[in-house]
């Protein structure tokens, strides 16, 4: 964890708001795995739509990680800062030809999830090797916007249409090298994850698929957000996620790859966004803090009702006090916090948003033409990466740019 001091030195040097992140821990997250999870054949391709920081990704790679992409600009950004094509998966949702085609090229892995993609493929690339991605028919994630499995969303292949799947790989000569589930983000449960994986190697057949080299069972390991949340016992999970597996290799014959995909648990915790109090308000009942981010530049609390930490750095010793901690957005949901017990804030106090590391900068947008923040990577105590944040002027010269009168 970065600590207090840390934090309000960058503020002033990089001025806010601002994103900063812990590069040491991403990685540390990235190597616990294969601690909690002792089997030898385990790769991890983490979620690079939580966070596409070039400076955390190198990191990244230099620890030996792979990379789940799911667009083009994601496999180009991964290939560019080096990731060998080896360690990159491809899992788009409703790809158009040209996108198929333009990662095809590359020589990514590319994961297919609709039996319509399945049956051009068939017919316009027979012969080629890919990944199949199953609906695996269980239901759990921290939000109904992120639970992925089951009957009500778009994703993967139903499990029952495993016969017509096969028809179609014999139709095109296809060689199936890898399977692929992913329940949903933040899985609330152990045993979400346990099924989801029984569900995907009970089709995983030596009959059905004899040419699998790996099963890939997505993301969604889950952190605490809230002060006091639980920690799921990753230990007792990654052996129980070993011996479940293992187990599937007796049956299957061989022994194949393990690939997981997280993106929260690798990069959530790591990150904060500092921004300043620059209004203070008292509406009837509400203290308000108003400060210079928005929620654009962090969506998590208006999109899925999400709760972040706030830490007040500069008065950490305040009289608690219940603010409404409010960003600088035309729209009356532009809120971090509601009625929440904070030091007392007062004006130009710097406040981080915690656990701003995945799905938060790579949300962003700049909506009432705000820029972005800057971001910074720390590591060793040092920043070892700045992204700088474009001023209004450039902002604007770069839409202008990017279109003509006719
Ligand atoms: N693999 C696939 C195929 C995915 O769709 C996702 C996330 C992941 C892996 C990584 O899941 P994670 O380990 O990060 O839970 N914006 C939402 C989360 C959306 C996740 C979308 N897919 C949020 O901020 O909660």
């Amino acid at each position: 964890m970065l600590n207090r001091e840390l934090l309000l030195a960058l503020a002033k040097e990089y001025d806010t708001p601002l994103f900063v992140y812990d590069g040491d821990m991403v990685v540390a997250r990235y190597r616990d795995l294969f601690g909690f999870i002792p089997y030898p054949g385990l790769k991890i391709c983490c979620a690079m739509k939580a966070n596409y920081n070039p400076g955390l990704l190198a990191l990244l790679r230099d620890a030996g990680a792979g990379l789940d992409t799911v667009s083009p600009g994601e496999v180009i950004m991964a290939l560019k800062l080096g990731f060998p094509k080896e360690r990159i998966i491809y899992t788009a949702n409703n790809m158009t030809d040209e996108e198929f085609e333009q990662v095809l090229a590359t020589g990514v892995v590319m994961n297919i999830g609709s039996l319509s993609r399945l049956r051009k493929i068939a017919k316009t690339h027979p012969g080629i090797s890919l990944c199949l991605r199953f609906n695996p028919d269980v239901c759990d994630g921290d939000n109904a916007k992120t639970m992925t499995g089951g009957d009500l969303t778009k994703f993967g292949i139903l499990l029952e249409s495993v016969e017509e799947v096969k028809s179609l790989v014999r139709e095109g000569n296809l060689k199936v090298i890898g399977l692929h589930e992913h329940t949903g983000s933040g899985l609330q449960r152990a045993e979400s994850v346990y099924q989801s994986m029984e569900n995907l190697m009970a089709i995983a057949t030596p009959e059905n698929f004899p040419d699998l080299q790996f099963l890939d069972f997505g993301g969604g390991f889950k952190v605490p957000y809230k002060p006091g949340e639980a920690r799921i016992d990753y230990v007792a999970m990654g052996a129980e996620i070993t011996r479940r597996f293992e187990a599937f290799t007796q049956r299957y014959g061989r022994k194949l790859d393990m690939l997981f995909e997280p993106g929260k648990y690798i990069f959530a915790e790591a990150g904060y966004l500092l921004t300043e109090v620059n209004t203070l308000k008292r509406n009837r009942s509400r203290l308000i803090a108003g400060c210079d981010s928005g929620f654009p530049q962090l969506i998590r609390p208006v999109l899925y009702d999400a709760y972040h930490e706030v830490w007040n750095l500069s008065n950490p010793d305040g009289k608690p006090q219940v603010y409404d901690v409010c960003g600088n957005i035309c729209e009356t949901g532009d809120r971090f916090a509601e009625q929440r017990e904070l030091p007392e804030i007062r004006e130009y106090d710097i406040l981080a948003i915690r656990n701003a590391g995945a799905y938060c900068y790579s949300m962003g947008g700049v909506y009432n033409l705000r820029a972005m923040p800057a971001e910074v990577v720390v590591s060793g105590g040092k920043v070892v990466y700045v992204r700088r944040r474009l001023s209004s002027e450039e902002l604007c010269d770069q839409i202008l740019k990017e279109g003509r009168s006719l």
